[in-house]
């Protein structure tokens, strides 16, 4: 039996206490979000870190790091949630989708090279339920193609692929710590980059363009802010940066990482274990050359199965199952995509693209539009194991319902 998890516990109260002691005041700052950016690029082998207010807005800093702009066209997966498509919108630029593999649930790489123009900028890849797609011949792809490529690893913390940390691969990788995933601080963000330039221009633009301010830091010193002759702001940008607070919890869980993702990852295998040979329901496939982080479990609900998806969640739930979850719709099929109801940058795209844009219609991306469908994500933050254990033997007795 696996011990009890805090989700969250004294190191994260210390740290907030150590923040709230400083009364937030400037000259007493203890700069909490430097430690913490230093010690999450450490934790990835190097780089550069830089905090965010949350894993949407570091999409936004990643991709304008990368070069895009209005107009330009951005490589995304339609299979996950909307902020991955939605960040290339608030970038003024064009999410342009390619399909996934059946079993991975992954972008698929031969989908990304049909759909490359003079116009791709970015391919933004998003490491879907914890687990890496196969980076290599995206790379590949990227470096013909003098792309830059984004990992989008909100669902991904300490995962592998090919013996390297998923977030080292790409140009620029994001991360997210809003409250379902696996180091939280309610809401929180990092961008990772080795690059020191790209590094540069994700502070600056994540902290309103202040002149000063770097790859090292966000703060400016207190020389320039009582110079009356200072120049502020050398270019537009948001402010994203992230609260000391928040900094303080994210430490805290970071220092504690392996043992959050752990559990995670015990979890799923635990389910994995009760779906045993079950030819009808399939886990997402783990290649051998990666680790999965397990955000969620994603199962498929293969063609000629007994049960219905909706049946077979009612029937979990009524032997005492949490729940299942589905997965996202497909971006490119949610109204806002169907109406083009983007806020008044539709104007900037018609603008370019005069008629030529993709169709974002059914029938684009067949094999998401399918497992779409079938997808049963079961949750694996099981910080106390006797649940875990006593879910994944719910799971089984619904299978065993269904004649296995
Ligand atoms: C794949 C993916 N990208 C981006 C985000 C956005 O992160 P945030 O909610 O921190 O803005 C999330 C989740 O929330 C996500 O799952």
């Amino acid at each position: 039996m696996q011990k009890k998890i805090i989700r969250v516990g004294e190191l994260e109260r210390k740290y907030v206490e150590e923040v709230l002691a400083t009364d937030f005041s400037a000259a007493r700052g203890i700069n909490m979000l430097g430690r913490l950016e230093k010690a999450f690029a450490d934790k990835w082998g190097g780089g550069f870190a830089i905090g965010h207010t949350n894993g949407t807005a570091t999409l936004h800093s990643a991709l304008f790091a990368a070069g895009v702009r209005a107009g330009d066209e951005v490589i995304v997966p339609p299979l996950t949630m909307a902020a991955t498509a939605m960040a290339v919108l608030q970038a003024d630029a064009v999410p342009v989708f390619a399909d996934i593999d059946e079993e991975t649930f992954q972008i698929d790489p031969k989908s990304i090279e049909k759909l490359i123009t003079p116009r791709t900028k970015a391919i933004m890849t998003v490491a879907l339920y914890g687990l890496s797609p196969d980076m290599d011949p995206i790379m590949a792809l990227a470096k013909k193609h003098n792309i830059i490529v984004i990992e989008d690893d909100a669902q991904c913390f300490l995962a592998t692929y090919k013996g390297k940390l998923v977030g080292t691969i790409g140009h620029l990788s994001s991360f997210s710590f809003q409250s379902s995933k696996h180091m939280t601080a309610g809401e929180g963000g990092m961008v990772l980059t080795q690059d020191p330039d790209m590094a540069d221009l994700v502070r600056r633009f994540s902290v309103l363009g202040y002149a000063g301010v770097s790859r090292k830091t966000g703060k400016i010193t207190k020389d320039d802010i009582q110079n009356p002759n200072y120049d502020r702001h050398v270019s537009m940008g948001y402010n994203y940066r992230m609260a000391e607070l928040c900094a303080a919890v994210s430490l805290g869980q970071l220092e504690r990482l392996d043992e959050l993702v752990q559990r995670r990852v015990d979890s799923a295998e635990l389910f994995i274990k009760a779906i045993g040979d079950c030819a009808w329901l399939r886990p997402q496939v783990t290649p051998a050359d990666r680790t999965n982080s397990y955000w969620a479990l994603a199962v498929r609900l293969m063609d000629g199965a007994p049960v219905g998806w909706s049946e077979f969640r009612k029937k979990f739930m009524e032997l005492g199952g949490d729940g299942v979850y589905a997965t996202w719709k497909l971006t490119y099929l949610e109204p806002m995509f169907q109406t083009m109801d983007f806020s008044g940058k539709e104007k900037v795209i018609e603008a370019t693209y005069k008629g030529t844009l993709q169709e974002w219609r059914p029938g684009l991306c067949p094999v998401a539009e399918k497992v779409q469908q079938q997808i049963l994500a079961f949750k694996t933050n099981y910080w106390d194991w006797e649940r875990a254990e006593q879910q994944a033997e719910i799971l089984k007795k619904t299978i065993e319902f269904y004649g296995g």
